[in-house]
């Protein structure tokens, strides 16, 4: 497994948006963010009905992507080709080409476990196993075949912390996850994620079910992780997108209209269909 270093949370004494232009003018410091995933000419159907129509994008190691877009446009769909959960569904087609590393993830070798761990998904709403919380975040190492107990309960505790869970259920590790309220729940199931070590973050919407405060506590959790990580969201809150993101994807009818820095596309966009979204005049 690869070496992951335990970031730690906040630092004391910073606000918030300390804390966003802290790690923003670091991120600007290191200028060797390299392309971690690339789509390239991406068309999806379901059965015969396309989806996704001629994708091009490309996201880089320790940036935080926001993918945008009305109801129904793609945003979904086009994430979960990133990690072939599309499969699952049965009756579908993807064509195009997409690469982690520059490797084609579709190539008929590539072992879609391994994509599946290097690149984790959070969804729209928590998913627990009705098991202890502890056993949910183990689950991963446990599938990997990890048995020394002292291990699998370091890597707990430190994807705990990342998802800044730890301190609230430090004493109830042995409880039923599904106790643990929905923003814990969310955090949850991103620390699950987090203990294989992935390399690639997908959230669909991971905040429409919480609460302003446990939204805060997630979009702080998100800038730390982006340390580490390469961080795809989609989110329908474009406050959220313009909080936590580097850079923004518009997508509108299955269709990428714009790709750009989250300060372009939120206050210079060059399509107009892009100004018009983000100024809420329709969707
Ligand atoms: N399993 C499926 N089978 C058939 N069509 C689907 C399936 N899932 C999604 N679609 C269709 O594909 C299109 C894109 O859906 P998708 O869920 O990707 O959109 P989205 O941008 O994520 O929307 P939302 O913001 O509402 O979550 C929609 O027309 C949707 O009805
Ligand atoms: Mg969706």
């Amino acid at each position: 497994m690869r070496g992951c270093p335990c970031v730690m949370l906040r630092k004391e004494g910073t606000s918030y948006n300390q804390n966003k232009q802290m790690t923003q003018s670091q991120n600007q410091q290191a200028n060797d963010h390299e392309v971690k995933m690339r789509a390239e000419h991406v068309d999806f159907y379901y059965g015969k009905h396309q989806t996704l129509f001629d994708i091009n994008l490309e996201f880089r190691d320790r940036e935080v992507t926001a993918l945008i877009g009305p109801s129904g446009c793609g945003k979904s769909t086009f994430l979960r080709t990133l990690s072939r959960m599309n499969e699952l569904l049965g009756d579908t087609t993807t064509t195009g080409k997409i690469t982690l590393d520059e490797e084609d993830v579709y190539e008929r070798d590539f072992d879609v476990v391994q994509l599946r761990q290097r690149v984790g998904m959070v969804f729209q709403r928590p998913t627990p196993f009705p098991k202890s919380v502890f056993e949910n975040v183990a689950y991963g190492l446990r599938v990997a075949g990890i048995k020394n107990r002292s291990i699998i309960a370091d890597k707990v505790e430190e994807s705990l912390r990342r998802a800044a869970l730890w301190e609230e259920v430090k004493d109830r590790l042995n409880d039923s996850a599904l106790g643990l309220s929905g923003g814990q729940q969310q955090r949850l199931c991103i620390a699950r994620a987090l203990a294989v070590e992935p390399e690639v973050l997908l959230m669909d919407e991971p905040c429409s079910a919480l609460d302003p405060i446990a939204t805060q506590r997630l979009e702080e959790s998100i800038l730390e992780l982006r340390e580490n990580l390469c961080i795809i969201i989609v989110t329908h809150n474009m406050q959220q997108a313009a909080r936590v993101s580097d850079k923004t994807a518009f997508f509108f009818m299955g269709k990428l209209i714009e790709f750009d820095t989250t300060d372009t596309i939120f206050n210079h966009a060059h399509e107009q269909r892009t100004r018009d979204y983000v100024n809420g005049n329709f969707g």
